[in-house]
């Protein structure tokens, strides 16, 4: 089948090369976004193959679909870029990677946390320059805190059990409670209950109507004064000018952030030399309690073999006709 993958880096070439080594499919590879302005580029294509950027809206669906697009793979999990209502009453499909490495995201989160707390990547820096001190390096521990976890499917579920060995107590908020979870002790409760009672949140929820901006000013009001936020989700899970005022205030001690609302204009991408006119991400930047990485909590070894192999066998079920468990249901 001939596939034209969207907002494709080194990785997802070299990945991608290696495991369609039968040459199955036909890719092109193209690093510019999949969006209006590009959908050109996927006339005489079978399928196109996007990531968690590329923006799907009703008007590209349509573009893509006169040009004779039948399917749409993600590389990933999440499909809230794709405007599923456009893709409805079409002859296309959406395929995805629903799971891949739960414990790369769930370990990303932790690692934020570490970072945060205990300031390694301060220490690191001033050791390469022959600074010993430990002046405002002082961190806290985690054993005996309250993480308040909201989103307790398969990352939240792996980020619950990291979490528990470092002997946090948990509370978790989720539309489903884990039994999972329950057999080992976590208590579930009302969101106003988790964030009153927690010292750390970490967000492990999707992006819907009803999480968006979830962290708000009305949220954060109810929580501890000091308390870390933690969001490996989505970026619009969480208000950020909102959370820009409460660490201003001194309200939010710490935020380790992996995605941002409008990171569709930045991540993925070197802009060392550019002027960065999002006055949001570079007042974020300004704080010492902020630590943000460019999507990176699915970037494993793992993670991407398994997103490369699921990808590839998505193809292959459209293909040959076999019904995919992959498939986003479109109502
Ligand atoms: P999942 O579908 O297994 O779990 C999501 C959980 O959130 C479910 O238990 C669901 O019931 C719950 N949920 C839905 N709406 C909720 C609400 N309003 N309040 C509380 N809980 C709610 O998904 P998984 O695999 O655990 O992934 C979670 C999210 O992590 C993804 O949707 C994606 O946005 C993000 N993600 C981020 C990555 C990264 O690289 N930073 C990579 C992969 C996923």
């Amino acid at each position: 089948m001939q596939v034209a993958f969207f907002s494709t880096h080194s990785y997802d070439k070299e990945y991608f090369d290696r495991l369609n080594d039968e040459k199955l499919h036909q890719i092109t590879y193209f690093e510019a976004p999949l969006n209006r302005d590009t959908a050109n580029l996927t006339k005489g294509f079978d399928a196109i193959c996007i990531f968690v950027n590329d923006k799907l809206d009703s008007e590209t669906i349509e573009k893509i679909f006169i040009n004779g697009v039948k399917l749409v793979v993600l590389r990933c999990a999440g499909f809230n870029n794709v405007d599923l209502n456009a893709v409805a009453g079409r002859n296309m499909k959406v395929l995805r990677v629903p799971s891949y490495s739960p414990q790369a995201v769930a370990e990303h989160a932790v690692a934020l946390i570490l970072t945060l707390n205990r300031k390694t990547h301060k220490a690191y820096n001033r050791i390469r320059e022959s600074n010993f001190s430990l002046e405002k390096l002082v961190g806290f521990n985690l054993s005996g805190k309250t993480v308040g976890v909201i989103g307790t499917g398969q990352i939240g579920i792996m980020f619950c059990n990291i979490m528990m060995g470092f002997g946090c107590r948990i509370v978790a908020h989720d539309l489903y409670e884990s039994d999972e979870l329950k057999e080992k002790g976590i208590v579930y409760k009302p969101l106003p209950e988790l964030l009153h009672e927690s010292d750390i949140i970490s967000l492990h929820c999707p992006l819907t109507p009803e999480t968006m901006h979830l962290i708000s000013k009305n949220a954060i009001d109810q929580m501890k004064k000091g308390v870390m936020l933690i969001n490996t989700s989505r970026g619009a899970v969480i208000n950020t000018p909102d959370v820009i005022e409460a660490l201003a205030d001194e309200k939010i001690g710490y935020l380790g952030i992996d995605v941002y609302e409008q990171e569709a204009n930045l991540f993925f991408r070197d802009l060392s030399e550019s002027i960065i006119r999002d006055d949001v991400i570079t007042r974020l930047l300004t704080f010492p309690n902020v630590l943000i990485t460019a999507h990176q909590g699915f970037f494993t070894k793992e993670a991407l073999e398994e997103i490369t192999m699921t990808t590839l066998q998505n193809l292959s079920d459209f293909e040959n006709g076999v019904k995919s468990l992959n498939e986003v249901e479109i109502k």
